[in-house]
């Protein structure tokens, strides 16, 4: 009776599928990942922007903001949008290669209120 052993297979790649899903990998939203790397005062980008972000910190940031630059904007301009998040993917990307003046470039481009303001919509 083969499925006998099929079954278990699927529910160990269903675990594993599971523990990376925890770590907050794969984000599905733009509220994904504001509320993974910015939300709150001990956030990915208020460490990294302290110069206390590790590599893997840094590493986060770039994969979320190539999920961002992704997304539609639920508000805004398209073209001010893919300017905004390209510059986030580029200053991230700078700094995992630690390239001088990256830190300027992620603050600049992890602006809040410059982005807000154009691009989140007003809260209900
Ligand atoms: C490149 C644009 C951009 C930048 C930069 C940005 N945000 Fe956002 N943020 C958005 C958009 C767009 C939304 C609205 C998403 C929606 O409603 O679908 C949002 C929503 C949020 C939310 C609400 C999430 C929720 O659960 O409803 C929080 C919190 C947030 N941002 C925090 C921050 C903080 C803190 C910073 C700065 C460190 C920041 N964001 C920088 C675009 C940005």
């Amino acid at each position: 009776m083969a499925h006998r052993w099929i079954l278990p297979g699927f529910a160990a790649a269903g675990l594993l599928m599971g523990a990376a899903w925890a770590q907050g990998d794969e984000p599905k939203s733009i509220k994904d990942v504001m509320v993974a790397v910015h939300k709150g005062k001990d956030s990915t980008i208020s460490k990294v922007k302290d110069g206390k972000g590790t590599e893997d910190d840094n590493k986060k940031l770039v994969k979320m903001y190539e999920f961002l630059a992704t997304q539609k904007a639920p508000k805004g301009d398209e073209k001010s949008w893919k300017d905004k998040t390209e510059a986030l993917v580029a200053a991230a990307k700078d700094l995992v290669d630690k390239k001088d003046g990256a830190l300027d470039k992620v603050k600049a481009a992890s602006n809040c209120k410059a982005c807000h303001d154009v691009h989140k919509p007003p809260a209900k």
